[in-house]
């Protein structure tokens, strides 16, 4: 069992958990996720580490509500445990000395993007970061975040923080900093990193993103998490999640991630979130 060290929502729907699992945060590494479940008869669902203590021996996950198992996490109170919680999976994310590079992050995508923009700084890399959310109020880790930025940019879709609209303002930002940027590293939902690929294509910067397909075991054993890469067949879970933004098959990608839509749905109709119009529950505001 992994004891839960915290668990409160930093902005509307999303949540940071915080797990004893010394075994995950001793090898953890930028880019890499965990599948964990909520409780005994919950099902497995792969969340990305967003920070680790390897001394305290804890990961940080930060977790969007969008269904039953996320909903369920996010009810979770601290001192209770989880049944599973297995990792670090995945590749690593490439961090080198690559010059200046432009992190993007939105939703929970803005957790898992520092300790990529961490890494990256510390190789001396000049490092970018832009925070997309629909609204200033869904933006969260700034300071975090500004120690290891030389420049934090801010894209709201309502306008209240900083440019206003979608990650197909990304040219407009790159060529604003007034540097050429070597590379763009996303992180966040499969629109997200399809829109910002979308940007970035034309300009021919290399561009990064950590794909998030249907996942069951994690371990290339499955094949849900099949993606088409280049015209190649690749399995997130061992192949990636990072992979080269403008060689995925979008297509594919966000038709397979409807695939069980319907079934779903059920839980929330059952639980009275589809009439109320809501997703979460909403435990501890901080
Ligand atoms: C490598 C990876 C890292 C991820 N990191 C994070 C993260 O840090 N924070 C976060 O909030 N979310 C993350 N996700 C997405 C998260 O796993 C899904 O949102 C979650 O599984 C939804 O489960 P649910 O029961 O709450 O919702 P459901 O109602 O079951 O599903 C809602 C949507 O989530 C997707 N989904 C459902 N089950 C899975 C599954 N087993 N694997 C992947 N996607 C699924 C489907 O597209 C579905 O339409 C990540 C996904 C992957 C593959
Ligand atoms: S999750 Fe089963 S092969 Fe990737």
């Amino acid at each position: 069992m992994f004891k839960l060290i915290d668990n409160y929502m930093i902005v509307p729907n999303i949540h940071l958990l915080t797990v004893e699992a010394p075994n995950v945060a001793r090898e953890a590494r930028p880019g890499q996720f965990v599948i964990v479940r909520a409780d005994n008869e919950g099902e497995r669902i792969p969340l990305s580490l967003s920070d680790w203590d390897a001394e305290k021996g804890t990961v940080t996950m930060a977790v969007m509500n969008v269904g039953k198992t996320t909903s369920r996490l996010a009810e979770l109170e601290a001192g209770t445990s989880m049944p599973t919680v297995v990792g670090p999976l995945g590749n690593p994310s490439e961090i080198d000395e690559f010059g200046s590079v432009l992190c993007v992050g939105g939703c929970y995508g803005i957790g898992s993007i520092y300790p990529i923009a961490r890494a990256l700084k510390e190789k001396n890399n000049k490092v970018f970061t832009v925070l997309e959310a629909r609204s200033s109020y869904l933006m969260y880790w700034e300071e975090k975040l500004r120690g290891f930025s030389d420049k934090i940019i801010y894209i709201s879709r309502d306008g209240t923080h900083g440019y206003r609209g979608h990650v197909n303002q990304l040219p407009d930002i790159i060529e604003s900093l007034g540097v050429p940027i070597d590379r763009v590293i996303i992180n966040g939902c499969t629109l997200l990193l399809k829109k910002a690929s979308d940007a970035t294509r034309p300009l021919g910067i290399k561009t990064i993103v950590s794909l998030n397909p249907i996942m069951i075991d994690g371990t290339g054993m499955c094949g849900v998490c099949r993606v088409t890469v280049g015209s190649k067949t690749r399995f997130a879970c061992v192949d990636g999640p990072d992979f080269d933004a403008h060689e995925v098959d979008w297509d594919e990608l966000l038709q397979r991630r409807k695939s069980y839509m319907s079934e779903e749905a059920k839980p929330l109709r059952t639980s009275g979130c589809e009439k109320r119009g809501c997703l979460t529950t909403q435990p501890v505001v901080r």
